[in-house]
């Protein structure tokens, strides 16, 4: 126990240690931390929709007919009427033949890549993927290659030199939204490899799916390449407003991950009442509703960042809601996320591991529920207190 608590004062030490933080309402773009009311600009809540009544009643509703609990795993008797038809629904909606539910986007990414893949088979694996697909590649008997962030260039060089010793599948994997950074991957270059060398790719969409697009497919169908690629993950809990996640692929590819993937096989499946309310957020996303709730999540974008950008900070390229302002190392990182929470504005310091060492930042996510008043103030106050902590 001394040697655990021994580290955790360490981690204090270096600015590094993290801790749990109470947030009070739902996330909504007003919330109240320690007491205070403060602007919410951390949540993936990006639609605003966590709230809407149309989800929470098809999740009162089948809450009330089917139980709070699902009881078992899908493959014992948690199977119920609700997921089987939320499967068919993101089938559809990504326009493949199949989809498969997995309670978070964690359980998804281990499970997907552990379940397809074996030891003759090489990931493809982009520098800066989420911490769930980096496990997945760990707990897939495969072998992976790190490629340089976005670089479709290094990337060929390494499937060129790959080639001679090809044995089996190969798979390039890649976040459409990168988590930290905001930027995209490119997409319509990453098909012309799969393309060229024969190779799937899987794009985990968590951050563009329900937001990017004309409507709201994501990041392959706002870089005009969503039928070209192969496995399509996805999350309920971000835009969706929900809980769970989904990759939706060939049958042949769910079928596989029916038998093979531990993380779906061996674990209790979504209350029935998550894929109902999801099912409510996909008919949202594909309305008039949802469309406008995209332009003003886009407008809400250009905005804050357009002003950040006006105030000299550096967001690392970032094209969508997820807008991060570099901020270098943790210690001054964590002063300015105390301070603007003082100040009435709650976002995210993010530190080593989750960044590399240097890359800390504050990130910043808005919403389609945020409104322009709000954002302006939040930029003055980010501008201010970057300046009285980096200046
Ligand atoms: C790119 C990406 N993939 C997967 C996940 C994990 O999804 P979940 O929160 O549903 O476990 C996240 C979560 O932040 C993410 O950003």
């Amino acid at each position: 126990m001394n040697d655990w608590q021994r580290e955790l004062d360490q981690l204090e030490q270096r600015g590094m240690l993290r801790s749990l933080r109470t947030v009070e309402g739902g996330q909504g773009p007003k919330v109240h931390v320690n007491g205070r009311e403060v602007l919410l600009l951390c949540s993936n809540n990006y639609l605003g929709i966590a709230d809407h009544p149309a989800l929470i009643e098809k999740m009162v509703a089948a809450t009330r007919e089917l139980g709070t609990g699902s009881g078992a795993s899908r493959l014992v008797s948690g199977t119920m009427p609700t997921h089987a038809a939320l499967e068919e629904r993101i089938a559809a909606f990504k326009g493949t033949p199949a989809a498969l539910l997995f309670n978070s986007g964690y359980a998804a990414n281990t499970g997907i890549m552990q379940g397809l893949l074996g030891p003759d088979d090489v990931i493809f694996s982009d520098e800066l993927n989420h911490a769930s697909i980096i496990d997945g590649c760990r707990l897939a008997q495969a072998r992976t290659i790190v490629y340089p962030h976005c670089d479709t260039v290094a990337l060929a060089e390494l499937m060129e030199q790959e080639k001679p010793n090809r044995k089996g599948r190969w798979l390039i994997v890649t976040d459409g939204v990168f988590s930290m950074d905001g930027d995209m991957a490119p997409l319509a270059e990453l098909c012309e490899l799969k393309e060229a060398y024969d190779a799937l790719l899987m794009v985990d969409d968590a951050h563009g799916t329900g937001v990017l697009g004309e409507k709201g497919r994501g990041t392959g169908e706002h870089l005009n390449c969503l039928e070209r690629i192969d496995l399509h993950m996805g999350t309920l809990g971000k835009a969706l407003g929900c809980s769970g996640a989904y990759l939706a692929a060939e049958r042949v590819v769910i079928d596989t991950l029916i038998n093979r993937s531990r993380s779906f096989i061996f674990s209790t499946s979504l209350p029935p009442g998550v894929p109902a309310a999801a099912m409510a957020a996909f008919d949202l996303v594909d309305s008039v509703e949802g469309r406008k709730l995209r332009e003003k999540l886009e407008r809400n974008r250009v905005q804050l960042s357009e002003s950040l950008i006006a105030g000299g900070m550096d967001l690392l390229g970032s094209r969508t809601q997820i807008i991060p302002v570099l901020t270098k190392d943790p210690e001054p990182t964590m002063q300015m996320t105390g301070r603007l929470l003082e100040e009435g504005i709650f976002l995210q310091g993010i530190r080593p591991p989750t960044v590399a060492s240097g890359r800390c930042r504050l990130r910043a996510t808005v919403m389609a529920s945020h409104d322009a008043l709000d954002l302006e103030h939040a930029s003055a106050k980010i501008l201010a207190v970057y300046r009285e902590f980096a200046g």
